[in-house]
């Protein structure tokens, strides 16, 4: 299973002081020397993180494909076909949320989806569908003509956290850690088998077959066991443990993970 690492937390501790230290450039070699096949990159509409001269330098430098994720805003496509990633990862963005925090609503925004699709397509860009891990979701991103779907695996991560961790893996699930275990261990298999049931239709539609958010070296096992997944993109957690043991250490660590 090959391995994306999303290297936008750097780009996050630069911005905490607004000065040019740490370069998130430094990570394309140390990430390709480790094992990393992917380097994801998220440009968002407030520019919080990644500005659109790291996505330029980034694409230009990197020795490994460069997986841009964006919205569908129009102006952004055009900056992304501007860009010329390897492939393009179309995301759900509000502003006020932390995190990308579901997927794209594929059946609600069919139209602006499918213009964003076969505008990056003509500028030879591949187009990855990042949505919920639904077989409506994965037959309408069949129906677009995407090349990929990446599924949202943010619902299993967070249950997985609130069975295993003794504290609260997010805001989101402080509620739920009062849930029985049993009752937590029923709620991992369905969004387990949601993902699994989703990849293999995917893949049976012809789609190529990615996962990610929330993903970390505990909860990876299951996931790299469902041989229709084909790629995982993980930053927070490989970003996380680099503070500790090293950016080359955290990245190794996780592709060993990654191994069938
Ligand atoms: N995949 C997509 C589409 C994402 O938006 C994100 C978060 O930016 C990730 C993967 C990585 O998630 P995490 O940082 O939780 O590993």
């Amino acid at each position: 299973m090959t391995l994306g690492v999303n290297i936008d937390h750097i780009a996050v501790l630069r911005e905490a002081r607004k000065i040019n230290d740490p370069d998130p450039l430094m990570a394309l070699a140390v990430c390709a020397q480790n094992g990393a096949d992917q380097i994801t990159i998220h440009l968002r509409e407030d520019r919080r993180h990644i500005h659109d001269e790291d996505a330029q330098r980034i694409i230009d430098a990197s020795p490994l494909p460069v997986n841009l994720e964006c919205s569908i805003d129009p102006a952004i496509i055009d900056i992304v076909c501007s860009l010329r990633p390897h492939r393009a990862t179309l995301v759900p963005e509000k502003r006020e949320e932390v995190t990308t925090e579901g997927g794209l609503d594929v059946s609600g925004q069919f139209e602006s989806i499918l213009n964003a699709i076969n505008k990056l397509n003509a500028h030879e860009i591949e187009v990855s569908l990042f949505i919920d891990p639904t077989i409506e979701a994965v037959e309408t991103s069949e129906r677009l003509g995407a090349q990929w779907v990446e599924l949202h695996t943010g619902s299993y991560a967070n249950l997985y956290a609130m069975r295993h961790s003794a504290l609260p893996h997010s805001h989101h699930a402080i509620e739920s850690l009062r849930l029985p275990r049993h009752e937590l261990d029923e709620r991992i298999q369905k969004a387990y088998g949601d993902i699994v049931d989703s990849a293999n239709l995917g893949r049976s539609l012809g789609l190529k077959v990615a996962a990610g958010h929330g993903l970390n070296y505990q909860n990876i096992a299951s996931i790299v066991t469902i041989d229709t997944i084909e790629e995982l993109n993980i930053g927070q957690s490989i970003i996380a443990r680099s503070v500790f043991t090293g950016l080359a250490t955290a990245v190794r660590d996780m592709k060993k993970l990654c191994q069938r």
